[in-house]
């Protein structure tokens, strides 16, 4: 199917992306699914000192949920599971995603395409899958949520013809954000063909946007932001978004919060008591949200993010060239702290990806990706 004769009324045109895929291009959805999951239920990380973990993410914006000598729970508001499990581990690493089925029959038809088998998990069940990048993945049905905590409202704007203050000032609360839920896990991989199609096969996941090296669009997407299938419900654009690395691994995760105010001023109590600011505020074209990148002691970045698009199944993919000046429609250049350029161990990883085999990465594709760093 020739997609752009859908693009007439297609969001993914001017500052998304001027067309969609292109005939043969790939489809960003699978035919035939073996399972669609409903969302991103918590991330898995390591953390060798949980004490000092739990004084980033409290700051950053989290309330414990459950604390014990080996595992930190932590949640945001909205009623859910508790977005992020931190468990004591020898060094400081993301373990993995889990995501949550509708059914328990997606477990049992999941664990027996995969031959593995549907366990007990944290009061629901579970299955314990790789993906091809390597990672841990769990899927899981039935694991019991937490209520709502109560949380401020947007502030009312002054904004329009009827102001919404009258006689009344605006004065947020320097405070940690209040973070309603977690939004989305952003990873590398040296294998980004291999695991978008498992993602959309196994789990049955769209794709909301494609990006390719420029020059290289024959080569076929090198990055892609990745929402659950929901038919008509509309879902967060990215629930997964992975990109072509030298390396594989965590490049952050994301977490809504209230409003803009709540971001900015979040971001302000993060810097009074000295961590790391990587990159923001500034907003995103794929995905459109309010975004502001902070790192933890370890230098694992965690996003707090607003007003995110969000897609129903309708939506084909939109195709875009790479590059770090395209990540922004607004807010200061990418810094070398958000894209990781200058971390120690870039040139190395780059040789060894290329010299290991059974990997995507080859002289082209790191080629596209230094093009991709100084765009
Ligand atoms: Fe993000």
């Amino acid at each position: 199917m020739d997609l752009r004769t859908e693009s007439a009324v297609d969001p993914h045109r001017s500052l998304h992306s001027e067309t969609g895929g292109l005939p043969g291009e790939h489809r960003g959805r699978s035919r035939n699914p073996l399972t669609k999951i409903v969302g991103l239920a918590w991330l898995e990380f390591e953390k060798p000192d949980l004490g000092r973990a739990e004084r980033f993410l409290s700051d950053f914006g989290f309330t414990v949920a459950d604390r014990t000598p080996e595992a930190l729970v932590l949640r945001g508001n909205w009623a859910g599971t508790p977005g992020l499990i931190v468990r004591r581990g020898t060094t400081s690493r993301f373990v993995g995603p889990a995501f949550a089925a509708d059914a328990r029959a997606d477990l049992d038809r999941l664990a027996r395409a995969m031959d593995v088998s549907v366990r007990p998990h944290r009061g629901g069940y579970t299955v314990a899958l790789t993906d091809p990048s390597g990672f841990p993945v769990r899927v899981v049905h039935d694991v019991p949520e937490l209520p709502a905590v109560p949380e401020r409202g947007p502030l009312p704007l002054n904004v329009g013809l009827e102001p919404a203050r009258v006689n009344g000032t605006q004065r947020p609360v320097r405070h940690p954000a209040q973070i309603q839920r977690l939004g989305h896990v952003a990873i590398g991989t040296t294998r980004f063909q291999a695991a978008l199609d498992w993602y959309l096969d196994t789990l049955g996941m769209i794709v909301s946007d494609f990006l390719y090296f420029d020059g290289q669009r024959d080569r076929g997407p090198t990055m892609a932001f990745i929402r659950c299938d929901l038919g008509s419900v509309p879902s967060d654009h990215h629930t997964l978004a992975m990109a072509l690395q030298t390396q594989t691994g965590y490049l952050h995760s994301a977490y809504q919060v209230t409003d803009l105010d709540e971001v900015a001023v979040a971001g302000e109590y993060l810097h009074e008591r000295g961590y790391r600011h990587a990159w923001g505020i500034g907003r995103h074209i794929q995905g459109s949200q309010i975004f502001d990148y902070w790192r933890d002691q370890d230098r694992l970045m965690f996003e707090h993010y607003t007003d995110g698009d969000v897609f129903d199944c309708s939506m084909r993919p939109g195709w875009a060239p790479m590059s770090v000046s395209g990540l922004a429609q607004w807010g200061p250049k990418a810094t070398a702290e958000f894209t990781g350029a200058r971390d120690p161990g870039v040139l190395v990883a780059a040789i060894k990806a290329l010299r290991e085999k059974g990997n995507e990465i080859d002289v082209a594709a790191l080629r596209g990706l230094i093009k991709v760093m100084g765009s």
